[in-house]
C-alpha cells in the first residue's frame, strides 16, 4: 500500500510568501506533506521545469445569473463556466445570487444552488447581491446567511434593477459590520450616468463606443469616494470592485493612506482592453463585444492600475466573467441595443484567460512578482473571502487544488481554444507567454493541456467563514 495517492515531484512550488523547490504528497485531496523524498504514491507526476502554484480564485465572475425577461441571457451557467475557469488555471470561483426586488434572500440562494449543484467542475461560493434591503433582509436574512458560510455582500451604486441609495447603501455597511461580512461596491454613479445616457441619444450618439462615453472615470471616482466616506463613517471594511482606471485607484489609495479600511479589486480588462475596443470595426455592432461596466479605459489607466497592483492598493485581481454571445437571437446588439448602447448587456467573458494574462504581462514583464502572482490570483481571494487556510496556498492541510504552470510556453488567445460557452473572446489575438498545463481539483487531475479530464459534479459548494480575518 503507497504512502498517499498522489505526488507531484521535481517542481518549483510558489507560494504568496515563498519560491521552492519541493515535491508535494496528496492525500484523499488534500496536501499532506512538502519536502523531499516523503514517500510513495498511488500515481505521480513530473513537474520538472514548471512552476507548481495554488489553483487560481476568482472571487469575482457572474454564472448562471438571469438577465431581464426579454433580453440576452447569460450564457455560462456552472457546467461550462467552471470549465472554463479550470482549463485556465482556476479551482474556485465565487459567483454571485442577485436578489429579485421584492424576493427574500433565503429563497434566492435556493434558487442558485439548484442552478450549480451537481454541475461545477470546481468548488464554488456565493456572494450575496442585496438589491432590496428591506428590514427582514437586514435583520434577519442576512445574519443567518453569514453564518452559512455567505460571507460577501455586493451593493451597485448603479443599474436601474439594482441601484442602491446612500441611506440603503449605509444599511447594508452598517448590517455587514455588525455580521462580520465584506461588502463589494460597484461603485459608478447612477444619475450622472443617466443623465450623460440620455445627452448622448438626444445628439444620436448610439453606438457601442457611447457606452464608454456616458460613464467616464469621473463618475467611478465620485461613487468610489462617496462608497469610501460611507465606509468611513460607520468604521467598516469594503472592497470596491473591478476598478478601471487612475481615478478609483487614487481615491482607494488616499483612503489606505489615511488609514480607512478600503480594499481594491482589479480585473483582466483593465489592463488588456481599452475603451478604443468599443468603436469595433469604424463603430460597428462588434464593439459591443467589449462593452461592460466600468468600460475599459486607456494606457494611463493601464499604467495606474499597474501601480496600484505593485503599490499594494488592489488585494485581488479577478476576471469579472460576465459572458454573452455577440452573434445570433441571443446576442449583444439584439433587441433594444440596435437602438442605444444603453441597452447592450455590460459584461465580459474571460474567467479562463485572467491567470495567463496576467501572468505574462506581469511576472513575464518584470511588473510584479511570481509570489505577488500567488498572492493576487489565489491567496488574497481566500483570505478576503473566508477560504483560508483550506485554499489559497501549497502547505500541509489545504486542499490539494493545484496548477502547474509551464512559464516558457507561448500562446495566442483564440475562441477556437475556449471552454466557455460564448461565442468570443474579447482577447482574440492576445499573444502570451506562460501557459497553465495542468490543473488539479482537490487532487484529482480536471485539465490537462486543455483537455477536460474532470467531471461535472466534482466541484462542491464552499462554506465561508471571514470572521477569522476580520480584525
Ligand atoms: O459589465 C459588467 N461588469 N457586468 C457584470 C456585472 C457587474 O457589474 O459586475
Ligand atoms: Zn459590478
Ligand atoms: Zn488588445
Ligand atoms: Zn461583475
Amino acid at each position: 500500500m503507497a504512502d498517499f495517492d498522489l505526488l507531484i515531484r521535481g517542481g518549483t512550488c510558489v507560494t504568496a510568501a515563498d519560491t521552492f523547490s519541493s515535491d508535494i504528497a496528496i492525500k484523499d485531496g488534500v496536501i499532506v506533506a512538502t519536502g523531499k523524498d516523503l514517500g510513495s504514491a498511488d500515481k505521480e507526476i513530473d513537474a520538472s521545469g514548471l512552476l507548481v502554484m495554488p489553483g487560481g480564485i476568482d472571487s469575482h465572475v457572474h454564472l448562471a445569473q438571469p438577465s431581464a425577461p426579454g433580453t440576452p441571457q447569460m450564457v455560462d451557467g456552472f457546467e461550462t463556466g467552471t470549465r472554463s475557469a479550470i482549463a485556465g488555471g482556476t479551482t474556485t470561483v465565487i459567483p454571485f445570487a442577485q436578489q429579485p426586488r421584492g424576493a427574500g434572500l433565503r429563497e434566492t440562494v435556493e434558487d442558485y444552488h439548484s442552478r450549480a449543484r451537481g454541475q461545477a467542475y470546481c468548488d464554488y461560493g456565493f456572494h450575496l447581491i442585496i438589491t432590496d434591503p428591506t428590514a427582514q433582509v437586514l435583520g434577519q436574512e442576512l445574519p443567518a446567511l453569514v453564518a452559512d458560510g455567505y460571507t460577501s455582500f455586493k451593493v451597485f451604486m448603479t443599474y436601474d434593477d439594482m441601484v442602491l441609495n446612500d441611506r440603503e447603501l449605509l444599511e447594508v455597511f452598517d448590517c455587514a459590520k455588525d455580521c462580520k461580512a465584506l461588502v463589494m461596491v460597484h461603485a459608478e454613479g447612477y444619475d450622472a450616468i443617466r443623465y450623460m445616457t440620455e445627452k448622448l441619444e438626444r445628439e444620436g450618439k448610439t453606438a457601442p463606443y457611447y457606452h464608454g462615453v456616458s460613464r467616464p472615470q469621473i463618475v467611478e471616482r465620485e461613487a468610489a469616494h462617496r462608497a469610501i466616506s460611507h465606509a468611513q463613517l460607520l468604521d467598516v471594511p469594503i472592497m470596491i470592485v473591478h476598478v478601471s482606471g487612475r481615478e478609483a485607484m487614487e481615491q482607494i489609495r488616499w483612503a489606505q493612506q489615511k488609514g480607512i479600511k478600503i480594499y481594491g479589486e482589479t480585473c483582466t480588462q483593465y489592463i488588456a482592453l481599452t475603451q478604443d475596443d468599443m468603436k469595433g470595426f469604424n463603430m460597428d455592432d462588434s464593439g459591443s463585444k467589449y462593452v461592460c461596466s466600468p468600460p475599459p479605459r486607456d494606457h494611463d489607466s493601464w499604467d495606474a492600475i499597474w501601480e496600484g497592483i505593485r503599490g499594494g492598493v488592489f488585494q485581488t485581481f479577478s476576471s469579472d466573467h460576465c459572458p454573452f454571445f455577440y452573434e445570433g437571437p441571443q446576442g449583444k446588439m439584439t433587441g433594444k441595443a440596435k437602438t442605444s448602447f444603453r441597452w447592450v448587456p455590460n459584461g465580459l467573458p474571460g474567467v479562463e484567460n485572467r491567470m495567463q494574462i496576467f501572468y505574462s504581462e506581469g511576472v513575464g514583464k518584470g511588473r510584479i512578482t511570481l509570489n505577488e502572482f500567488v498572492a493576487l490570483t489565489s491567496t488574497n481571494h481566500a483570505k478576503m473571502y473566508g477560504l483560508y487556510p483550506k485554499k489559497g496556498s501549497i502547505a500541509p492541510g489545504f486542499d490539494a487544488d493545484i496548477i502547474l504552470w509551464d512559464p516558457n510556453r507561448e500562446e495566442t488567445i483564440t475562441q477556437a481554444g475556449m471552454h466557455h460557452a460564448a461565442d468570443y473572446t474579447p482577447y482574440e489575438g492576445h499573444k502570451v507567454k506562460g501557459w497553465p498545463v495542468m490543473t488539479l481539483v482537490r487532487g484529482k487531475v480536471a485539465c490537462e493541456e486543455g483537455k477536460i479530464t474532470g467531471s461535472v459534479g466534482d466541484g462542491q459548494f464552499l462554506k465561508r467563514d471571514y470572521s477569522a480575518f476580520v480584525d
